[in-house]
């Protein structure tokens, strides 16, 4: 039986401008509730090329499918989770850590109004999930960069997405809250199934928990176990140059 992968990219080309490829003959499947992570040097089209996955960008050639749908028209949209790169609620907006999850259960709920029990309780699970009951209702000014972090996953996970997209979560972050992040993400990986690309530089932290390394070097460098990645890779002069 042949199943319908989560994400599938084909041949895909891109660039932000005419004549300069920032993407080339990208081909990538990743089947529903696979855990990937997806690293390589900065500027070697990372952030681009997940936001072709989620449809936020288009191809100039080859095609993006999300589900086997065009992933820039993709139906589900509300499945889809995503903390972009840098995520920041910028300057010193006075939201509460549980205004902001709220945000992500709005916009997933496509409500206007106020949040249904359900949906107050799906704020308050995600909280929990990530261990920010405490704070909650603080403002989220006043967390820690690691802790605002949690709380954006969190953002992102009251939508109960099925496919979750983290771009750099761990910027900033220190290296144990990087190994509580990591631990977070395998248990919502094995017990809601939930399909992770998780974005970064720095894979150490997630390396025995995914089944799938990516490098992204404008085009997919290597693909595979974190375990079988040749060696000359995991040189950082190499890997940054
Ligand atoms: N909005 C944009 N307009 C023009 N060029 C862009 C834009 N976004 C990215 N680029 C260029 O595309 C290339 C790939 O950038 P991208 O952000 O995808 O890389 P990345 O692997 O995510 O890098 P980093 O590790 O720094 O986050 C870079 O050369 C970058 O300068
Ligand atoms: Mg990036």
């Amino acid at each position: 039986m042949h199943v319908i992968p989560a994400v599938a990219l084909e041949h895909v080309d891109f660039g932000y401008a005419p004549g300069r490829r920032v993407l080339e003959d990208v081909s990538l499947e990743v089947r529903e509730g696979e855990f990937v992570a997806i690293a390589g040097p900065n500027g070697g089209g990372k952030t681009t090329l997940v936001r072709i996955v989620l449809g936020l960008e288009r191809p100039a050639s080859g095609t993006a499918l999300l589900y086997g749908e065009p992933a820039h028209r993709f139906s589900r949209r509300r499945t889809l989770g995503y903390l972009a790169q840098r995520a920041e609620l910028g300057g010193d907006a006075p939201a509460t850590v549980r205004e902001v999850v709220a945000a992500g259960r709005l916009a997933c709920a496509g409500l206007v109004g106020p949040l249904r029990r359900r949906d107050r309780e799906l704020v308050a699970e995600a909280i929990a999930r990530v261990g920010l009951e405490e704070v909650a209702d603080a403002p989220l000014r006043t967390l820690s960069g690691g802790m605002q972090q949690r709380a954006f996953i969190a953002k992102a996970l009251a939508g109960e997405p099925s496919v979750l997209v983290l771009d750099e979560p761990t910027t900033g972050v220190d290296v144990e809250s990087q190994e509580s992040l990591a631990a977070l993400l395998d248990r919502l990986h094995s017990e809601l199934g939930v399909t992770i690309l998780y974005v970064s530089h720095e894979f150490g932290a997630v390396e025995r928990f995914v089944q799938r390394l990516v490098l992204v070097r404008r085009g997919i460098v290597f693909d595979g176990p974190p375990r079988e990645l040749p060696h000359v890779w995991h040189d950082p002069s190499h890997a940054h140059a």
